[in-house]
């Protein structure tokens, strides 16, 4: 008889890894990266020196309940810190939504074109992962409510949207809160909340106050310009914030990561600029790709820190790529996530845009 092999679950089996953003071209070069959605200003110089004062104490297991960090977020945001928990990233807390509520025989749902932890934080714990139909690459709030079945445990939907950048409405995250039954966990992924205009936002947290199945996370790795420490947090009703605590790892955010994080919301001078710069060269971005519709370039309004682009004419969206690689400039073609036709382009400094948006424009000549 031969003995019995080691062999993962077998939801395991079937996750395709996560890909990150490469910094690299194909052959090796350094590049600029507008693949993954950092911050061109960099981190505030107080986050940085504050990471840089606690070489003193790596020694020292970090405070596990990351106390005044959480009392910061509360202050900041007007929330009980009591009701926040820390993750090694906002990614860290999407998983644990999917730990506590979740496993074998349930599903979750989330709209097509969504970021692409949601199918993966799903398969990890067994569920199916279940996609709703979008509405022209827009979170369609009636087909997710549509697709809800007697064994949606948790519904995933990023406000604003990685990849497409589109976001929904304050009425519409009502909506969809209304419509959802209660036994049934809404995750409102706000990792690009704070590049929306401050009339948009949708109500999120001020939801997750009352709620009891709402949860709102928000991370330190896009606008705050820590994404190298690993730093998120959730908001929720003590009850959802206790079961998250469980599973949980303990010391899960770095001494030096907590103190940069505080640093950074008491820095807002340069939030503001982050803010204002990509709001800037989004704007000026997208207003240039628009001269190139007569070739099929059609960019997608975007509220996030990032354009998507589709090619739907005579320049394809692989030959982009590989221009823009050539010329030193990684963004994200995206045909694992289905999105063969588009590429999704972080905004970088003036710099980066410029360039950009001069070889994609000379691409389109070219072939024109
Ligand atoms: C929509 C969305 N949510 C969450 C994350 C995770 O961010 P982090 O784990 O760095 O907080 C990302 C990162 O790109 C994202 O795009």
């Amino acid at each position: 008889m031969t003995a019995p092999e080691l062999r993962p679950k077998s939801w395991i089996d079937s996750i395709a890894p996560y890909i990150p953003g490469s910094s690299k071209t194909l052959d090796g070069r350094p590049a600029v990266k507008l693949s993954s959605n950092e911050n061109p200003l960099g981190t505030s110089h107080k986050a940085q020196d504050a990471y840089l004062q606690s070489a003193d104490d790596l020694s020292l297991y970090p405070d596990s309940g990351a106390t005044a960090l959480r009392e910061a977020i509360g202050s900041c945001y007007n929330l009980d810190p009591a009701r926040i928990i820390h993750g090694t990233g906002s990614d860290e807390i999407l998983h644990l939504a999917a730990g506590a509520y979740a496993g074998q025989d349930d599903e979750v749902l989330y709209p097509r074109y969504s970021f692409s932890v949601y199918p993966l934080a799903a398969r990890r714990v067994g569920a199916t992962p279940v996609e709703a139909p979008d509405d022209d690459y827009r979170c369609s709030v009636d087909a997710l409510l549509k697709a809800v079945t007697p064994r949606t445990r948790v519904v995933f939907i990023a406000n604003p949207n990685n990849p497409t950048g589109t976001w929904i409405t304050k009425a519409e995250v009502e909506k969809l809160y209304n419509g959802l039954p209660r036994n049934c966990l809404l995750v409102i992924d706000q990792a690009y909340a704070e590049y929306l205009d401050p009339e948009c936002d949708d109500g999120a947290l001020a939801l997750a106050k009352n709620a009891r199945n709402v949860l709102v996370t928000r991370t330190f790795s896009k606008i705050y310009g820590l994404a190298a420490e690993r730093i998120g947090w959730g908001y929720a009703c003590p009850e959802i914030i206790d079961a998250l605590n469980r599973i949980r790892a303990p010391f899960n955010v770095t001494i030096a990561g907590q103190r940069a994080a505080l640093a950074a919301l008491q820095d807002q001078e340069f939030i503001q600029n982050s803010f204002k710069h990509n709001k800037k060269w989004r704007g000026w971005f997208e207003n240039e790709m628009a001269q190139l519709s007569n070739a099929g370039i059609r960019v997608i309004p975007s509220s996030a820190n990032f354009s998507l682009l589709l090619f739907e004419g005579m320049v394809n969206a692989e030959t982009a790529y590989k221009a823009l690689m050539d010329q030193g400039y990684i963004t994200r073609w995206l045909p694992g996530q289905r999105l063969p036709h588009a590429l999704r382009i972080t905004i970088g400094s003036e710099q980066h845009m410029r360039d950009v948006a001069r070889i994609l424009t000379s691409l389109v000549r070219q072939a024109l």
